[in-house]
């Protein structure tokens, strides 16, 4: 049988929820990975130190016996965030901050109206030697939504990297060839995160044949040409994209619903879907650096030590994932085959 083993890779980017759903998405998570950068998107959002710090107490309650797993806490910026704020985190232990543009994604109503005028707020974050992790497409209603993360590129992250040279910068999901691009020429404090449905899926995947709801999250799949330059952008395996699956879970009724959510979630298969990609791409040699290395070494962590084992042996997501109170979930690329899997969870 055909194996590879990877240092234990971490998840930058993603979502466990809060409460009850722990139960389901924290192991889902500490299954494969040792980290994650968990997003503060909750209802209310999580905007300072203390609640982080709470936040993260009843993530590590949620962990299966045994597991090592550590979170990564983040803050919701908002536009009462102060730079005290930033130095209270930071000594409290908190990794990085979230900027949403109000509007832009789940939970975002509470989030930021006028980014310029936030700037006292990165400038504490420079200082700090904090990461900005940026969702980054604009809200204003007359923009296509397929447009919106070239947009924000252009008139709000470009100001942004060149008012903060020494500011850490993790635009994250990318969708766009653009984005590829303006991260591969930026300097070597701005990186990327990249998801699994991002890199597997286009538009098509989303609206042809019917609309497909559990392909829908934001920023949106776009056409194959973006799916395309991400898929080079892996390969080429560039230091500046790392593994963050921006796994969003959201019970089915939620999804399949006339005004369904936005999210995708993955954790189940997360580390399998990115080696199918890696494995089409003919480059399952890169998947390391990806998964386990280029994350830490961009957030300044020490890399994991131990290691994970991939087989390959096909296998096929479930239908449905329960939540702790039975309502039923559909998880990513569910009924779909995949060819490798985690040793472990043989
Ligand atoms: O699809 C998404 N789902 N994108 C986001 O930015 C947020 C996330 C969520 O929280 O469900
Ligand atoms: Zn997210």
């Amino acid at each position: 049988m055909q194996s590879i083993t990877l240092r234990t890779p971490d998840d930058w980017h993603l979502h466990f929820r809060d409460d009850d759903m722990l139960a389901e998405t924290v192991p889902a998570t500490a299954r494969c990975f040792a980290r994650a950068i968990v997003m503060p998107n909750l209802v209310p959002p999580v905007v300072n130190a203390e609640q982080a710090m709470a936040y993260r107490q009843r993530i590590l309650a949620a962990r299966p016996v045994g597991s090592q797993f550590e979170p990564l806490m983040t803050l919701y910026l908002t536009n009462q965030t102060s730079p005290q704020d930033i130095a209270q985190a930071k000594a409290a232990g908190v990794t990085a901050c979230k900027l949403y543009p109000a509007g832009a994604t789940t939970n975002s109503d509470a989030a930021v109206t006028g980014i310029s005028a936030l700037y006292p707020v990165f400038e504490a974050m420079q200082k700090a030697g904090m990461p900005l992790l940026i969702h980054g497409e604009v809200t204003d209603s007359h923009i296509d939504i397929f447009d919106r993360e070239k947009i924000f590129i252009e008139t709000q992250l470009q100001p942004i990297v060149e008012a903060f040279p020494g500011l850490s910068v993790v635009f994250e999901h990318i969708t766009t060839a653009e984005a590829a691009q303006f991260v591969t020429q930026a300097g070597a404090n701005v990186a990327a995160t990249i998801t699994p449905q991002h890199l597997l899926l286009n538009r098509n995947d989303l609206l042809v044949g019917g609309v497909k709801p559990h392909n829908y999250c934001l920023p949106v799949l776009k056409r194959n040409t973006h799916q395309q330059a991400l898929r080079e952008v892996v390969a080429s395996g560039n230091p500046k994209f790392f593994l963050g699956t921006d796994s969003a879970p959201h019970a089915r009724h939620k999804k399949e619903n006339a005004c369904g959510c936005a999210g995708c979630y993955s954790a189940w298969s997360a580390i399998e879907l990115y080696a199918e990609v890696f494995d089409q791409l003919g480059v399952l040699d890169k998947l390391e650096g990806f998964a386990s290395h280029y994350g830490p070494d961009f957030y300044g962590l020490e890399r994991n030590t131990g290691t994970i084992t991939l087989v390959k042996s096909s296998w096929q997501v479930p239908e449905l994932v329960a939540l702790p109170d039975g309502t039923p979930m559909v998880p990513f690329f569910a009924g779909q085959t995949l060819n490798w899997k985690l040793e472990a969870s043989l």
